[in-house]
């Protein structure tokens, strides 16, 4: 049994690039090993939120990780900022990172890039992000490929941790999936799709209805060949929306190939959006019987209990390997 640990920021509504290329993995996961599932509030802050918003994105990603499954005798589900090691293991994960590292992430260099106010957690995130991961024990993180940069910051951490203080430490893997980890803006298929991109008509989120969900897929940004072929570098629209169908059906993408051989782009986009609708019609159901309810509450109190007894338990692991706070003289 490994353990296991995932976090996704409550920065807006899931789009399905974070469902295909991290959500959609977890339920799976959580059967055979010990899981940690997080909503990673104190993240989201590092660029601005709205506060009313930001409680009701938080509340949103919790029904989402359980409509996608995730199942809270399985597994712990809890919010970040409920549980206090993660800052306080992130202030010493900053103490050991050097400011030219994080200057080289790349989130940080697209996320700062072109802003005025760039607050100073936007760089000093992935430390915290470490922390995250560290304080549980950590075997494998399963993440989209933009993560990739960041999981290996945390292992030079804890690496350089375990060397300079103790071993402590577990060094985590990271599990990326080999189809799905990168969807791409259905309008900029040269960029990653994002829940926080401000052109709606960019991104599929979770919560789109049916209509919508087949308006943006219809209005795609493709190319004028006609063919329906997977070719990332000339045609990255097309091979955009055969990954996002490979995923939704679970067909590979040479199938899909053969399968829309010689047939326009009309017939393969509505099939893909009906793909995508069969894989979000169900889980949208189970979402509106959670988001009220005060069973979502009580998963989350639980989740906070669990991961606060195992955090608690490497905080002080942690603090007694780099000195801080004292011992106390016995009477
Ligand atoms: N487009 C994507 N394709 C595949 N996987 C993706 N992930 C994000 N976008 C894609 C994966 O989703 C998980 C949660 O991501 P996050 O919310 O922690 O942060 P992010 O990677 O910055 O996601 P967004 O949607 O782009 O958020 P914003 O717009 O707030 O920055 C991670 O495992 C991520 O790899």
């Amino acid at each position: 049994m490994k353990t296991i640990f995932s976090g996704i920021q409550p920065s807006g509504t899931l789009t399905i690039g974070n469902y295909l290329g991290a959500m959609k993995h977890f339920v799976d996961l959580q059967e055979d090993n010990n899981c940690y599932f997080c909503i990673v509030d104190e993240h989201a802050i590092t660029v601005p939120q709205d506060r009313l918003k930001l409680r009701e994105n938080i509340r949103s990603l919790a029904a989402l990780y359980l409509a996608s499954g995730i199942d809270s005798d399985k597994s712990t589900l809890f919010i970040q900022s409920e549980v206090p090691a993660h800052t306080q293991l992130g202030w010493m994960m900053q103490s050991i990172s050097y400011i030219g590292e994080l200057e080289r992430m790349t989130q940080f260099k697209d996320k700062s890039h072109g802003k005025e106010a760039v607050s100073s957690s936007l760089l000093t995130y992935p430390p915290l992000m470490a922390a995250d991961i560290l304080l549980y024990n950590t075997d494998l993180v399963p993440v989209g490929d933009d993560q990739k940069q960041h999981l290996e910051l945390t292992r030079n951490l804890a690496q350089r941790f375990n060397h300079k203080f103790n071993d402590i430490f577990t060094i985590p893997e990271i599990s990326i999936p080999k189809v799905g980890a990168r969807i791409m803006s259905l309008q900029e298929p040269t960029k990653k799709m994002s829940k926080s991109d401000e052109n709606n008509k960019a991104s599929i989120f979770m919560l789109d209805d049916e209509k919508k969900i087949e308006k943006k897929i219809k209005s795609a940004v493709t190319d004028s060949e006609g063919i329906v072929k997977y070719d990332k570098e000339n045609k990255p629209g097309i091979s955009n929306l055969l990954t996002i169908h490979a995923s939704c059906t679970g067909e590979t993408i040479e199938t899909l190939e053969q399968k829309y051989e010689g047939k326009g782009y009309g017939e393969f986009k509505q099939d893909t959006a009906n793909a995508v609708i069969n894989v979000l019609k169900p889980l949208q159901q189970r979402y509106y019987e959670l988001i009220d309810s005060q069973e979502l509450d009580d998963i989350l109190d639980k989740g906070a209990d669990k991961a606060n007894f195992a955090a608690t338990k490497m905080i002080r692991k942690a603090k007694k390997a780099m000195g801080l706070g004292r011992v106390k003289k016995k009477k």
